[in-house]
């Protein structure tokens, strides 16, 4: 039985004023992580600004405009100028990522640095991990050597802390690896991307990090995306093996996984909006369809209600603007 006319939801909705006051969900720069590319030169993005990579000098000048804008964390990904079989530039001491840390820790004492731990940015085949003997060319991914990859995995981990990260966060989906991290590493907090999905939406990042598999594609690593209940023994593995936080990828396709994961786990929890779904808005805005700024507010407004108390997003430096 409706109780209308005595109740009027319209009523706290009347001025921008009301509105929030009334208002369940709030973005805060605080929970939001900038994305950046280090690479042996810089190369803007001219459609999709935050795609852009940073020699390790532009890298540092750009985290300073951001630190100024009031973003207190950053996510580092890196594009070696050479890769090989056995990915040598992800775990070297002197690699893309850990030259870029030793340049930005000492200038950045506060801000938080994390890193992206996995191996497909620094092989040559592209795959997250090393392969088996003779399997290259087959076709779905499940060539690569689990349990051999777990040891090259932590020693990326381990050279990243020792250069300044604060943060290491696996995302090459290996079974075993954030307990392998979490052995070498007892006191570095691990962001562990549990629940992450083989998606078209990484498409752009591949691209930007020249990180497409050379054959075959991730589904023999990464999740089905018909998942959920997987994803939560996925969660349940990492809580297990030491995670810290755990993290759903891609974000806006899977609110139902972060709301599911959200209600199960009571540790802190992070989304990821990819590549994909950043595209998509700066093609529709770019296409007179849509505007970015509202549309990139109510995704990660989104997000956020479903459940992430962390944000990982390409939008984190206009937000900074626009908050
Ligand atoms: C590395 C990695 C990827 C992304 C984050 N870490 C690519 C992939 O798994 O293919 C994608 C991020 C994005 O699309 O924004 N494994």
């Amino acid at each position: 039985m409706s109780t209308f006319p005595v109740t009027r939801l319209r009523r706290l909705r009347r001025t921008g004023a009301l509105r929030a006051f009334a208002r369940e969900t709030h973005l805060d720069l605080d929970q939001f992580v900038m994305p950046l590319f280090a690479g042996p030169d810089t190369k803007a993005n001219a459609e999709l600004p935050a795609l852009g990579r940073f020699s390790v000098d532009d890298l540092v000048r750009e985290t300073e405009s951001l630190v100024a804008a009031g973003v207190t964390a950053v996510i580092l990904f890196g594009i070696p100028p050479e890769k090989d079989e056995v990915a040598s530039g992800a775990y070297d001491d002197d690699g893309i990522v850990q030259q870029a840390l030793r340049a930005l820790r000492p200038r950045f004492p506060e801000l938080v640095l994390m890193t992206d731990v996995c191996l497909c940015e620094y092989t040559s085949h592209g795959h997250c991990g090393v392969l088996k003997e003779g399997a290259a060319g087959s076709l779905h991914g499940d060539e690569v050597d689990n349990d051999e990859t777990l040891d090259l995995l932590a020693r990326t981990a381990v050279s990243h802390v020792e250069a300044g990260a604060d943060v290491v966060a696996p995302s090459d989906m290996m079974d075993g690896r954030v307990g392998a991290i979490r052995d070498a590493l007892p006191h570095t907090p691990i962001v562990a991307y549990s629940a992450k999905y083989a998606s078209a939406f990484y498409g752009p990042f591949r691209e930007a990090a020249e990180s497409a598999p050379a054959f075959g594609d991730r589904r023999g690593y990464q999740m089905d995306p018909a998942n959920v209940r997987e994803a939560l023994r996925e969660c349940e593995q990492d809580v297990a093996e030491g995670a810290d936080v755990l993290m759903v990828k891609p974000a806006l396709p899977y609110l139902d996984v972060i709301r599911a994961v959200r209600e199960r786990f009571d540790v802190p929890l992070a989304a990821y909006n990819v590549s994909g779904e950043y595209a998509m808005v700066k093609a529709a805005a770019r296409g007179g369809w849509m505007d970015e700024r509202a549309a990139a507010l109510e995704s990660l407004t989104a997000i956020r209600r479903a459940g992430a108390d962390i944000v990982i997003s390409y939008w984190t430096k206009e937000l900074a603007s626009w908050l």
